[in-house]
């Protein structure tokens, strides 16, 4: 690559930008869309899910968007392909590229199947670094460019029911730090997100009971995600109060055990809950079946 003059992130917003955001269906990526309504991108939205990823780009239509959603698979190549294309073809340039889309699985290693270790590295941490590296040679040739990826604040906690999901949110982190330094000089900067516990689909995907997790909504976390666009910064960790809880654990190793372990044991609640819900909602399916069964028999 050509080193080019470094892109001033003064002015970066004009209304000419064109962001992406994978996993913009739920969650994270549909409230960081909806906060970057005020600076008017054009954005493109990806997911799998087609219903809800268009429900995203109607709401934004209506505040006057311009807004492609590409229905895909982030795992898969020839959908990384389309997504870039078809951003260029429709908006000819690509500015931001919100690595967002992701999942949990939070299970004990020794029981967790190989297919949810394959799905958790190639969605969280592979996808991430394909579609970064197809974007980015986008970015240089056009004198810069912004990356955000979305790590987690259990990046820095390893906790044991969640051991594969935090070993890619840690590759997601320590990639972003590898490539800031190479990437600078092409004017292209690098965002990771750190966030806490949120209140998204991520806790019944990733098999925890939402009551016991107890998490934030995301719209705070949104907006601040959505400034990163226009002013980039190497790690943003929210919520606020897991500032000092990260610093802490990384100053003082004999700590990190003990409030690993204390997440460990409150995702380890969650889960038991989540299955004990999962448990009783089959058992009354079940009673509804028979009664159901024992009201057709008596009428017949
Ligand atoms: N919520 C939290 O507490 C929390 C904390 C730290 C980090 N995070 C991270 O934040 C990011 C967003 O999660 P969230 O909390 O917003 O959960 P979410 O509501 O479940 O959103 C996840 C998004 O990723 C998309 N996605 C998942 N697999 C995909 C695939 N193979 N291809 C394309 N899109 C895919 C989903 O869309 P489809 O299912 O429609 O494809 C959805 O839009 C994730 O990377 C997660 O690890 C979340």
């Amino acid at each position: 690559m050509q080193k080019k003059a470094r892109y001033s992130n003064n002015a970066f917003f004009d209304d000419s930008k064109v962001i992406i955001i994978t996993g913009a269906s739920s969650g994270i990526g549909k409230a960081v869309a909806q906060a970057l309504v005020r600076y008017k991108p054009k954005l493109v939205l990806t997911a799998r899910r087609k219903r809800k990823l268009y429900h995203t780009a109607n709401l934004l239509k209506k505040q006057k968007l311009k807004v492609l959603p590409i229905v895909s698979d982030i795992r898969n190549r020839e959908d990384r392909t389309r997504i870039i294309d078809l951003t260029l073809k429709m908006f000819g340039r690509i500015d931001v590229l919100i690595n967002n889309a992701g999942l949990g699985k939070a299970n004990l290693f020794l029981n967790q199947p190989e297919e949810e270790i394959d799905q958790l590295i190639e969605t969280n941490i592979l996808s991430l670094i394909k579609m970064t590296h197809a974007v980015v040679p986008i970015m240089e040739e056009q004198g810069g460019g912004s990356i955000i990826n979305i790590s987690s604040s259990l990046a820095m906690l390893p906790v044991y029911p969640f051991a594969v999901y935090c070993a890619t949110k840690s590759a997601v982190k320590v990639f972003g730090d590898g490539i800031r330094q190479e990437l600078k000089d092409y004017g292209i900067s690098v965002s990771t997100v750190l966030p806490g516990p949120y209140n998204t689909e991520f806790n019944k995907i990733s098999g925890l009971n939402d009551e016991i997790v107890n998490g934030k909504a995301v719209d705070k976390l949104a907006i601040k995600i959505a400034k990163l666009t226009i002013k980039p910064k190497n790690n943003l960790i929210q919520p606020r109060s897991f500032i000092p809880l990260l610093w802490i654990t990384e100053k003082f190793g004999f700590l990190k055990e003990k409030i690993t372990l204390k997440i460990a044991e409150q995702i380890y609640k969650a889960r038991i809950a989540n299955i004990k819900k999962i448990e009783f909602e089959e058992t009354k399916l079940e009673e509804k079946e028979i009664e159901l069964a024992v009201a057709t028999k008596t009428k017949n």
